[in-house]
């Protein structure tokens, strides 16, 4: 198997708050490896953003890495300069957020942005004409239609789904080799939405961009993922293949996360919600984080956080995995009194 492109390990970040220190990601491992599409998925204010904007070190001013490693083609992210950092931004990693119209400036065409984010990445040798035709290929190849007019409107001009397609144009006229794409379809609706899905897949498919794929909903996530890695309070705590993680989910989280998504097969049954609420970060008890919320929790869930381990091709933040603790200690598997479907 080729190397990972990007290796994240026991990443740490804190946001400094007047409140205190906010530790927003804690041991955060995962891959995403060449022409990968991985997702990240949890409930919102789990890190899945800080995750991405850490990722190309873009966390707010008062934003911290306090450990770990984010290692990009061979590269550790942090011994690079900021004129090197600039070049894997854009070039080798692209991101688009959520919301294209506080990314896009108001008051320039498209054209105008497009061959501004050209220059600003290292091709501004190149003539105004070149960049041009460059960028009508990009948003061609997005499925704006009509580009060398439309090139000419302002963001305002275009629907909703039209500004994120000009999002990603941008994000894929240096051709990187990773996209973040954060939420980058959670304003849209759904019809929307799957032709931007669509697109993102076709992209995966015919330039091997690979893709980190940030979203709340697993729907997304199923529909395009190869791996998706879970976030809880800022932990990954379950990471592997989509298809194995959907089919078995071993945290409980992951399955009571799964049990709250209607699905057709399901019709007729109570979608189960989860009970209690996701801790606040500025307070998070000692043991595990999701103990408070399990129904598996025993003595030692609430005494100590658990490890990330391997089991069966996924690694799993959980005490029920643990052969290591003795049987009198461990949680037990008794899904029947949990969240979940059987
Ligand atoms: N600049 C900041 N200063 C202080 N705390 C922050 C800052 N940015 C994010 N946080 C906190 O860090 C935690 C993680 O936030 P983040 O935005 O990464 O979550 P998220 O999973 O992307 O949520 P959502 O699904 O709502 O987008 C939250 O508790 C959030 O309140
Ligand atoms: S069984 Fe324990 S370790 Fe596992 S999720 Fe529940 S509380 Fe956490
Ligand atoms: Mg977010």
């Amino acid at each position: 198997m080729s190397d990972p492109l990007l290796t994240v390990a026991g990443l740490e970040v804190v946001y400094h708050t007047d409140a205190g220190t906010l530790p927003a990601l804690s041991d955060v491992c995962f891959e995403v490896r060449e022409g990968q599409i991985v997702g990240v998925v949890g409930e919102s204010g789990c890190g899945k953003s800080t995750l991405g904007a850490a990722l190309l070190r873009l966390l707010s001013p008062n934003g911290e890495i306090v450990g770990g490693r984010v290692m990009f083609a061979g590269r550790d992210l942090a011994s690079l300069s900021s004129g090197e950092l600039r070049k894997v931004r854009g070039r080798g990693i692209a991101t688009v957020f959520q919301d294209p119209l506080t990314s896009l400036n108001p008051t320039f065409t498209v054209g105008q942005q497009m061959i501004d984010a050209e220059r600003a990445h290292g091709q501004g040798r190149e003539s105004k004409d070149v960049l041009r035709r460059r960028a009508i290929d990009a948003l061609t190849r997005v499925g704006i239609p009509d580009a060398a007019r439309r090139i000419r409107n302002h963001p305002h001009e275009f629907s909703g789904g039209m500004r994120q397609r000009i999002m990603i144009a941008i994000a894929l006229l240096h051709e990187p080799s990773l996209l973040i794409a954060d939420e980058a379809t959670s304003a849209l609706d759904v019809t929307l939405e799957a032709q931007i899905l669509k697109l993102l897949k076709e992209i995966n498919a015919s330039h091997g961009t690979a893709i980190l794929l940030i979203s709340h909903n697993l729907g997304v996530i199923a529909e395009v993922c190869e791996r998706v890695v879970v976030m809880y309070a800022g932990r990954a705590v379950e990471e592997g293949d989509v298809y194995a993680i959907f089919d078995r989910p071993l945290h409980p989280y992951t399955r009571a996360l799964l049990a709250a998504v209607p699905s057709p097969q399901h019709r007729g049954t109570t979608l189960a919600a989860i009970p209690g609420r996701v801790p606040s970060l500025l307070a998070l008890p000692p043991g595990c984080k999701y103990a408070d919320r399990c129904a598996h929790a025993v003595a030692v869930c609430f005494a100590r956080e658990p490890a990330s381990l391997a089991r069966g091709g996924l690694r799993v933040r959980c005490f029920l995995y643990d052969d290591s603790l003795p049987a009198a200690d461990k949680p037990r598997a008794d899904w029947a009194k949990a969240p979940g479907r059987a």
